[in-house]
């Protein structure tokens, strides 16, 4: 069982007041709060251990290169990748598909497929419409019900020996469906195509089993998982790794230069030129040791309740509207006040404290699949509870009596 108290107590700024009101934080969605021992996690690299990886013999350079490959490894054991190597540093989810997009032009051919699905953040969307115009490959849309869940018969049906390439999330981020992802991975490989899931909304509510999953490409970013922005991790199978050409040209990803050739270093170092986010890549270790201390168990019971409890509570509004009513879903409410701009709700309740998006969610076409111009999305997190919920609800209330 979560002590929940306690676990307020790791995040600083839960205690915080916004508008002269005690923040009610449900925008997890968009990335989560961080407990001190992150905080504490960056300001230690800088304070102690500074200087740059991979290049130096001094005591510095090793101790940061320790702690950086310590981290690397960290993340290994919690995604269960078979290599460390396999796991790459990125700044985030879009940087991990743009990477994967980037290789695959020039392994695609036109009339080659690649399909999407319904579901999908920009971020996984115009990467690929970026690669169909570079190689005159063709996006086909896996759809989805009204309930916000693929359809698994027509997913099966646009499956074909042209599919080359499958991308889906692991959780939608505007309405909380878990997708089938191990049914869709498997059947991608029975028609010998790749597939790319985008678990930025799913490792903060559970650890991915990679190997087990025999996905070809995980990505995800460091923030929504309590770590530090400008974090993230593309997971990618060896073979893969090394069929991929590099992303970036630069330092540290050579193995050796000249005017007339260059080579390229082994993995994970071919796809990491530059200097990285040194400090955020320690700290997102830090995060996910965190996460594993509070228990994914403890956090999944937590997140259930409040999911269970603020879908009831909703409802009592009369005009409320939730968008997103999946079988499988994660702790996400979208909804909508019957003639009431999504924009007018959230502007009058951040003046309450409380914190939620609203607007597409970086999710245009599921807005256009509902006719709808966007929601008001509250997304939990472990550290949330019933009591803000009931804030939140009063709030609404508020809102749609000086709205209505
Ligand atoms: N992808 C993030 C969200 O859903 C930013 O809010």
């Amino acid at each position: 069982m979560l002590d929940i108290h306690k676990v307020r107590a790791d995040f600083p700024i839960l205690s915080q007041k916004v508008n002269g009101k005690p923040l009610v934080y449900f925008d997890n969605g968009a990335t989560t709060q961080k407990p001190q021992v992150v905080i504490d996690a960056i300001s230690k690299y800088y304070q102690e251990i500074n200087a740059n990886i991979h290049r130096g013999v001094h005591t510095l350079s090793q101790l940061a290169t320790d702690a950086y490959e310590t981290s690397r490894g960290k993340i290994q054991n919690h995604i269960n990748a078979k290599f460390a190597h396999e796991v790459l540093f990125t700044s985030g989810t879009t940087h991990g598909i743009n990477l994967v997009t980037n290789g695959f032009a020039s392994i695609l051919k036109p009339g080659d497929e690649i399909l999407v699905s319904a579901l999908e953040h920009h971020s996984n969307i115009v990467p690929w419409q970026m690669l169909c115009e570079k190689t005159g490959a063709v996006l086909r849309v896996i759809p989805m019900n009204q309930e916000g869940e693929l359809i698994m018969a027509d997913y099966d049906k646009l499956l074909s020996d042209k599919t080359k390439i499958v991308t889906v999330n692991h959780i939608s981020n505007a309405l909380g469906t878990v997708n089938p992802i191990k049914y869709m991975i498997d059947k991608a490989h029975e028609v010998g195509a790749a597939i790319l899931i985008d678990g930025a909304q799913a490792v903060p509510h559970m650890k991915p089993n990679v190997q087990e999953l025999d996905c070809d490409f995980y990505v995800f970013s460091g923030h929504k998982l309590c770590g530090p922005t400008g974090t993230g991790i593309l997971y990618g199978k060896e073979a893969w790794l090394n069929k991929l050409p590099p992303y970036q040209g630069g330092g540290e990803m050579i193995k050796e230069v000249s005017f007339e050739k260059t080579t390229y270093a082994e993995l994970p170092h071919k796809f990491e030129a530059g200097t990285p986010n040194i400090a955020g890549g320690i700290a997102l270790g830090t995060a996910v040791d965190y996460m594993n201390e509070v228990g994914f168990d403890n956090i999944q019971q937590q997140e259930k309740e409040l999911l269970d409890y603020g879908t009831k509570r909703l409802l009592e509004i009369e005009g409320l509207k939730i968008f997103g009513t999946a079988k499988e879903k994660t702790s996400v409410i979208s909804f909508n006040i019957e003639g009431i701009h999504p924009y007018d709700i959230g502007t009058i309740i951040d003046k309450l404290g409380i914190a939620v998006r609203t607007g597409h969610h970086c999710a245009q076409p599921i807005m256009t699949f509902f006719n709808i111009p966007g929601t008001i999305r509250a997304s939990f997190a472990f550290y949330n509870t019933k009591e803000e919920i009931d804030l939140m609800v009063a709030a609404v209330k508020k809102a749609q009596l000086m709205l209505s």
